[in-house]
Parts: C-alpha cells; sequence; structure tokens
C-alpha cells in the first residue's frame, strides 16, 4: 500500500458467497488491521443473527439497521470493513459506502457463489428457494450494475484461494 493510502478504510463490497469474510479477515492479518464485519456487528447489537432480525422484523428493518450502523463509521480510520451483500441496494449507502473509504468489489461468478453457499443456511434471502441457482443469477444482474457504480477497485475471486485475492488486492491497493 502507498504512503497516500494511510489511514484509509478499505471497504469490502459483493454478492453473498463472493468471499468478503474470508478477504477480510486475511487482509486484516496481513495488513495487521482491525476489520468490521457488518453482519457481524448487527447481530450482536441486535442479539439476533441475520435471519432471526429478517424472520421477526422483515428485510425493510435490516436494511434500515445497515444503513444506521454505515452512518456511524465515517469516522472509522485504517479498517478492514466487510458489508452485507445488500448494501448497494440503497443509493445513500452507496454515497456513505463510497466516503468510507477505498471500495474493492469481489467480483464471483454464480457457479462460485453457488458452491459456496449452497450448504449455508445463514442467508435468509436464498433460503427456501426451488432453483437457487436462477434466484442468484437474477440477483446478480440486479446488483452487478451497483457494486459497479461503487466499487474504486474490481477483483475476480471466482475459483482463486483467499491468500491470491489478497494478494492481488494489494498489488492494486
Ligand atoms: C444479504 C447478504 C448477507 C446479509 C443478509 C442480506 C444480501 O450478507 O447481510 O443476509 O442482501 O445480499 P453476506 O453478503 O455477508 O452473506
Amino acid at each position: 500500500m502507498s504512503d497516500g493510502n494511510k489511514g484509509e478504510n478499505i471497504v469490502l463490497i459483493g454478492f453473498m458467497g463472493c468471499g468478503k469474510t474470508s478477504v477480510t479477515k486475511e487482509l486484516a492479518k496481513r495488513l495487521n488491521l482491525n476489520y468490521i464485519d457488518m453482519d457481524e456487528k448487527i447481530e450482536k447489537a441486535e442479539g439476533k443473527t441475520v435471519s432471526e432480525i429478517f424472520k421477526d422484523h422483515g428485510e425493510a428493518y435490516f436494511r434500515d439497521l445497515e444503513t444506521t450502523f454505515l452512518s456511524k463509521l465515517e469516522n472509522q480510520k485504517s479498517k478492514i470493513i466487510s458489508t452485507g451483500g445488500g448494501i448497494i441496494l440503497r443509493d445513500e449507502n452507496i454515497e456513505m459506502v463510497k466516503k468510507i473509504g477505498i471500495v474493492v468489489f469481489l467480483q464471483a461468478d454464480v457457479a462460485h457463489i453457488l458452491k459456496n453457499i449452497k450448504d449455508d443456511h445463514k442467508r435468509p434471502l436464498l433460503q427456501d428457494e426451488e432453483d437457487i441457482e436462477k434466484k442468484i443469477t437474477t440477483m446478480l444482474e440486479l446488483r452487478e450494475p451497483l457494486y459497479l457504480r461503487t466499487a474504486n477497485v474490481i477483483i475476480q475471486t471466482s475459483g482463486k484461494p483467499i491468500k491470491n485475492i489478497v494478494d492481488e488486492i494489494l498489488e492494486i491497493l
């Protein structure tokens, strides 16, 4: 990382299962920085899992929590911040994310996403779907332009080990 990036946060965005959480932890380790996992923090603050929040209060309530949480991040420095996959669904979130730090979009294809989330029951938006591949494809089509609009840097993650993804990020930043 160049000196010019000192103190700047790195914000990771991308679809569910693209590798945000693993990349965040590895990046934080390599840069010796602390990380903030938004879903984790929201779960802690609410005393519920994301699935429980969706079930008990609905998606809009969760989205409000995300927006409120983001609004409190502006004074953070030198953090790696992992966002939930839906963070780009609100324009005001996109504006805040861009202000918080340099935004890295982890871009994954449907096959990679499917492989990472298929045995996972933590994602309420992909539960109870008969054709999960179709659901991911549709959601990705809608969200991809929003991730691209928000990103400063785009890194392909499909089929790559976490270490290589982190190497690539460090080369670019
Ligand atoms: C969501 C992604 C999840 C979590 C919630 C909604 C989404 O985070 O915030 O289930 O809308 O894409 P991950 O991207 O970390 O799975």
